[in-house]
């Protein structure tokens, strides 16, 4: 019989504003640790103390699971946030996406997508062609819940990223995330950076070049990240998509190539 997974999930928020959130999938003997692991990464957030924390448990159905490996990974080395940008666009240019597509998301996440202002509590859906919003929602926009690494790939992650002097729960868990995007019908690539002001790191993930890493993305001390999924329509039965960004449980059981870094050339 197989082992009784669950999905074990945090979110942190003060005064009503989000301030981390974190996920696992996990067998249930397995839980007890994890509501404390998760608990502790709501208080040691850098946005602050929260006055709220939410754990959520749910038990998964074994036979919705779906398995999938990671992305390879690359950094390109840029000097400042203007050289990450351009090497962005660059990036999402030869995956498929429009060039004006490409810049109006990257506007829209650096002056928030929100038509309230501010960001969204998920992502943009972004047409890869003519640019248009796909989300249901555009003050929400959509959320990716419900992955996580097999044991034996989480081992061997942190061993390959720590080599490289990439192991962070940043990297670790964009990269899920981020291959969990990638499986659905349609994708052409995903633009993201984070809303740690801490944080200046971000990534464009094509099918084509995996995970490419940009030191700059944002400037130092900036709070506002955002992602955005470019998709091409053609056939696509959006709400399906949606369901299994938002439901479906995937699990990663290979870790994919980390390539030299490379550096920006314009
Ligand atoms: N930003 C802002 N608000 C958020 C939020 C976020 N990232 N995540 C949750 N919320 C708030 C929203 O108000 C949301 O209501 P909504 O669905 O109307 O937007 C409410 O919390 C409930 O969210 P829900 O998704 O139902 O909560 P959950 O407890 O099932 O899961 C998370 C919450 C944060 C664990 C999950 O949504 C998530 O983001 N998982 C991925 C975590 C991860 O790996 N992040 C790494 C990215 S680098
Ligand atoms: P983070 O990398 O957690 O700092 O998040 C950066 C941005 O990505 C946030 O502002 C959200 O817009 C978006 N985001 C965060 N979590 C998710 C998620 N689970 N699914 C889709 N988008 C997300």
């Amino acid at each position: 019989m197989q082992t009784p997974l669950y999905s074990i999930r945090m979110r942190a928020s003060r005064a009503g504003e989000h301030i981390s959130g974190a996920e696992r999938i996990v067998p249930f003997g397995d839980l007890p640790a994890l509501c404390a692991e998760l608990t502790c990464r709501a208080q040691e957030h850098p946005r602050g103390i929260p006055d709220e924390i939410r754990l959520s448990i749910d038990a998964i159905d074994p036979a919705t699971v779906r398995h999938g490996s990671l992305p390879d990974i690359t950094t390109v080395r840029v000097d400042d946030l203007a050289a990450g940008r351009e090497a962005a666009l660059a990036e999402l240019i030869k995956a498929g996406v429009s060039e004006s597509a490409a810049v109006a998301a990257m506007q829209l996440l650096t002056n928030g997508p929100n038509p309230d202002g501010g960001g969204l509590r998920g992502a943009l859906l972004v047409e890869s062609r003519n640019g248009v919003r796909l989300e249901p929602d555009p003050r929400r926009g959509v959320r990716v819940s419900r992955m996580d690494l097999e044991p034996s790939a989480a081992e061997r992650l942190q061993r390959v990223l720590a080599a490289r002097r990439l192991d962070n729960p940043h990297v670790r868990e964009a990269l899920v995330l981020a291959a969990k995007v990638r499986m659905v019908p349609g994708f052409v690539a995903e633009l993201c950076w984070s809303d740690d002001p801490d944080y200046t790191a971000g990534y464009v993930s094509t099918l084509h070049r995996g995970y490419v890493r940009f030191p700059h993305l944002k400037s130092l001390g900036d709070s506002h990240g955002g992602r955005a999924f470019f998709l091409r329509t053609d056939d696509l039965d959006l709400a399906a998509v949606i369901a299994f960004l938002q439901r479906t449980p995937v699990l990663f059981d290979r870790v994919g190539t980390i390539h030299p870094d490379e550096e920006y050339r314009p």
